[in-house]
């Protein structure tokens, strides 16, 4: 099988693969139900006026108020009612359609919300705002300000969740009425609390200084209510071997010695403890062996010769010959590949040029021969140009051939 074909069904074939695992992904059903019923709501609101001029005449009025609440418009309506690859939302559209049906007979009636009769009362698929779960529990801090308003209670007003707050970035506590690690009280009362951030070193602070800290993040130290970065790299052997170790501000990272080491004290190849193999010591440093510069030649195949590289070398084949099973040959005298244009010389070129302008000339000629006054007037332009191009290009070939003594 062609392998561009073979790649194409891999991909396909990886797609559907993550577009089933997306759609296998369960949708919360209130959500579900929430967004049918605001498209049942839009829906009712783009059919108010169709399919009427807006004219009113008596004959007019009468069907417009028999439309109205009529099962033709509740058909329509259901029918935009979900996307169609929405398949979720048809499926509770199909199981449902009953209740819709209910509600639009009814509706003059009783035009209470739709969303909280179907999705909450009637499907119990959905729980009032500030509640959560299957039995819709309270969230943590009551159902007006949940999270005291600095979160958000997970599954409110579905009946899903966990009831856990989850708290904005600067808040915490089980109820966000704390701040976050990191943060400080800037300014509370009862209703409000504003969280601002610490000086990057403290977990715990009075303000937003470095020497307003209580408590220290990892790696750093308290003192004088400053917290100060500890030196993780200087006592302790910290990282593997042929790697050096590079205090950071509250860390340290290991990072690999150089490639000219062996053991290092830090980057670069003037730290290196030892040299690695291919390279000598000059000074502070280890530099590369240059391993073709030698009285005996590294490369001992016929037409190869060494190149040298960081630590090593490599023999290849001199220019001309390439490598066939392991001795270098040379390379077949092959010009079927060669380009449309590459073996064109210039007076071919030159040629060619003329035959592209002859083209044009003849095609303007024409033009102007039927009389136009602006083609004529390119036409004129265009003779004029490529005369100017034609002696310009002699001239230079004349002055050639003079200063070449012809
Ligand atoms: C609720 O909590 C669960 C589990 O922690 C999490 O996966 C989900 O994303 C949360 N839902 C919302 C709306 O935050
Ligand atoms: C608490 O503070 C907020 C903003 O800082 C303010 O809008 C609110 O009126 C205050 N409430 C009381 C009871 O002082």
């Amino acid at each position: 099988m062609d392998v561009r074909l073979m790649d194409s069904l891999v991909g396909a074939v990886f797609l559907m693969l993550l577009l089933s695992g997306l759609g296998l992904a369960e949708q919360d059903p209130c959500w579900t139900c929430r967004n049918l019923v605001n498209n049942f709501m839009r829906g009712i609101e783009k059919t108010a006026r169709q399919n009427f001029g807006g004219g009113n005449t008596a004959w007019e009025e009468e069907k417009l108020a028999k439309y109205e609440g009529s099962e033709t418009r509740l058909l329509e309506v259901i029918e935009t009612a979900c996307d169609q690859s929405d398949f979720e939302c048809n499926k509770m559209l199909e199981q449902n359609e009953e209740y819709l049906e209910t509600w639009w007979f009814k509706r003059s009636k009783d035009p209470s919300d739709l969303s909280d009769w179907l999705c909450k009362d009637t499907l119990k698929l959905c729980c009032p705002e500030g509640t959560w779960g299957p039995d819709c529990a309270r969230c943590p801090g009551g159902t007006d300000k949940p999270c005291s308003g600095n979160g958000k209670c997970n599954g409110s007003g579905t009946r899903g969740g966990t009831g856990i707050c989850d708290c904005y970035s600067s808040y915490g506590g089980p109820l966000c009425m704390d701040c976050a690690v990191g943060y400080y009280e800037e300014a509370k009362n009862e209703s409000h609390l504003v969280c601002s951030e610490c000086h990057r070193s403290c977990s715990k602070c009075l303000g937003p200084e470095d020497d307003q800290c209580v408590l220290c993040k990892k790696g750093w130290l308290l003192h004088d209510m400053k917290c100060i970065d500890i030196d993780e790299c200087g006592t302790i052997d910290r990282c593997k071997a042929n790697q050096f170790c590079l205090n950071t501000d509250g860390s340290y990272e290991c990072r690999d010695c150089d490639k000219s080491c062996i053991g290092c004290m830090g980057a670069g190849s003037a730290r290196c403890k030892k040299c690695n193999a291919g390279y000598y010591r000059d000074g502070p440093k280890c530099l590369d062996v240059d391993e073709c510069d030698s009285e005996i030649p590294k490369c001992k195949g016929l037409r190869e010769e060494c190149v040298n590289t960081e630590g090593s070398f490599t023999c290849v084949c001199e220019k001309g010959y390439s490598r066939f099973g392991g001795s270098c040959r040379a390379d077949p005298k092959d010009d079927s590949e060669k380009g449309l244009f590459d073996d064109i010389t210039d007076d071919e070129v030159v040629v060619l040029q003329q035959m592209f302008f002859g083209v044009i000339i003849c095609a303007l000629a024409t033009l102007a021969a039927k009389g136009d006054m602006v083609f004529t007037a390119i036409f004129i332009g265009a003779v004029a140009a490529m005369a100017g191009y034609w002696f310009s290009e002699k001239s230079d070939r004349v002055l050639e051939g003079f200063l070449k003594g012809r």
